[in-house]
């Protein structure tokens, strides 16, 4: 079924699920703290994970690294540190390999980044959102505008040049304006990378139980585009749905799940996506998802994870929902190094979208239109479906 030749690029993510407060909006497996964080025992729980993970990547080198959450930052620099020189102990890791940490502008002073820094972090994720008082109070943040800036000024004087700002758009009654001033006051602080997400509203959220005003559907398509020009203009190039960034300075640890490389993943709720050359296997790992059930497991020594083997179906649906997100689409070669597929398995599905005006094929690149990219919910559908090898089109 599958060929694969070799395997993908190796990234590793790291889940840190706790979080001063729960925002309305998010649906991350993150939980407030309530009384203590236990730091050291939930080191000692992402190690015993790790180590459960080392026989199915032996002989690997890790290319990037990331601590997600929640909200990483409640991490102390030492405990960064003794994860990293831990991590570094067990796998490899390339020269240059990029190393991001997520941080909440209410978590942070210049003396925890310095810290993070000298434990080996190079990069740095921060939730900004807005910059404005009153949005950052409408979504629930714990940070105002200020703390903002103080954060991003403390991270560069600790030394950090390679710095990504979350923001959003779309937020309760938002207008175009308030969120092209948002991205403007970012840009003037010259981040590598900005983040632009719209407000998606998700089930088990507040949000969704008390669905805030918001935009209409067109507003906010004109909205991101106005932003996505204005951003262009300033040198940031959107790359992916949300994801803008200045030359040379995409997110590698994000690029590879976009272009279905490997991933461990190791923390609470943690997923990973593992290739087999050998066995000629694509499998999807998920650890438990509950904090607290995840560290008593990792005390009594069992397994943290589940594992579920993928099919050729799945793994082309996963190819298309990561590959499809990137501007620069994907090519025949790519696809078939990272699923261990010929192209020709997904023509059909590729011959719909093309006939339908969501996917354009040019040279050996196919990528989403602009039509696509709009409804690339709808595009997806084609390719959850089989459909049989269509002859109109000629891949290959
Ligand atoms: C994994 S979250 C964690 C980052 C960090 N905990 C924080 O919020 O500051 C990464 C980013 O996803 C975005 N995000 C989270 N929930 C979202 C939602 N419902 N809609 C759009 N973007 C969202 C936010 O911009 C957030 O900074
Ligand atoms: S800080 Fe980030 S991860 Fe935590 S609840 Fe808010 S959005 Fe979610």
């Amino acid at each position: 079924m599958f060929n694969f030749t070799a395997t993908p690029p190796l990234a590793l993510y790291i889940h840190i699920p706790w979080c001063v407060r729960k925002c309305p909006y998010c649906d991350f497996n993150s939980h407030e703290v309530r009384d203590i964080l236990p730091e050291d025992h939930y080191l000692e729980a992402l190690l015993a994970d790790l180590d459960q993970e080392l026989p199915s990547v032996w002989g690997r080198t890790l290319d990037s690294l990331f601590i997600g959450g929640g909200t990483p930052s409640l991490f102390s620099a030492s405990g960064i540190n003794q994860l990293l020189s831990a991590v570094r102990a067990r796998i490899p890791l390339r020269p240059g390999a990029e190393i991001t940490l997520e941080a909440n502008p209410g978590t942070v002073d210049q003396a925890r980044f310095s810290g993070y820094r000298e434990a080996g972090i190079n990069r740095l994720s921060l939730g900004v959102q807005s910059f404005q008082d009153g949005l950052l109070t409408a979504i629930g943040r714990i940070h105002d505008g200020s703390e903002a800036l103080a954060a991003i000024r403390a991270a560069r004087r600790a030394g950090f040049e390679n710095i990504n700002l979350d923001l959003m758009f779309g937020l309760p009654a938002q207008t175009t304006a308030e969120a092209l001033l948002d991205l403007r006051t970012a840009m003037d602080l010259q981040p590598t990378h900005l983040s632009w997400y719209e407000l998606s509203i998700e089930p088990n959220t507040w949000f969704y139980r008390h669905p805030p005003a918001r935009s209409d559907d067109e507003t906010l398509w004109d909205m991101q585009q106005a932003g996505a020009a204005l951003l262009h203009e300033a040198g940031y190039e959107r790359y992916e749905v949300s994801a803008y960034a200045r030359s040379g300075r995409q997110c590698r640890h994000n690029l590879n799940y976009w272009r279905f490389g490997d991933y461990l993943g190791i923390g609470a709720g943690a997923h990973a996506k593992l290739t087999d050359a050998a066995r000629q296997t694509v499998t999807r790992y998920a650890k438990i998802r509950n904090p607290r059930s995840y560290l008593e497991t990792a005390q009594r020594g069992e397994r943290l994870d589940s594992a579920t083997p993928l099919s050729s179906e799945d793994v082309i649906l996963e190819f298309a929902m990561n590959a499809l997100r990137l501007d620069a689409g994907f090519t025949a070669g790519g696809f078939c190094t990272a699923t261990g597929l010929p192209i020709n398995a997904a023509a059909g599905t590729l011959a719909e979208s093309i006939a339908r005006g969501l996917l354009e094929r040019e040279g050996d690149v196919i990528r989403c239109t602009e039509l696509g990219r709009r409804h690339l919910d709808e595009l997806l559908q084609y390719w959850m479906t089989e459909e049989p090898v269509d002859a109109r089109i000629r891949l290959g």
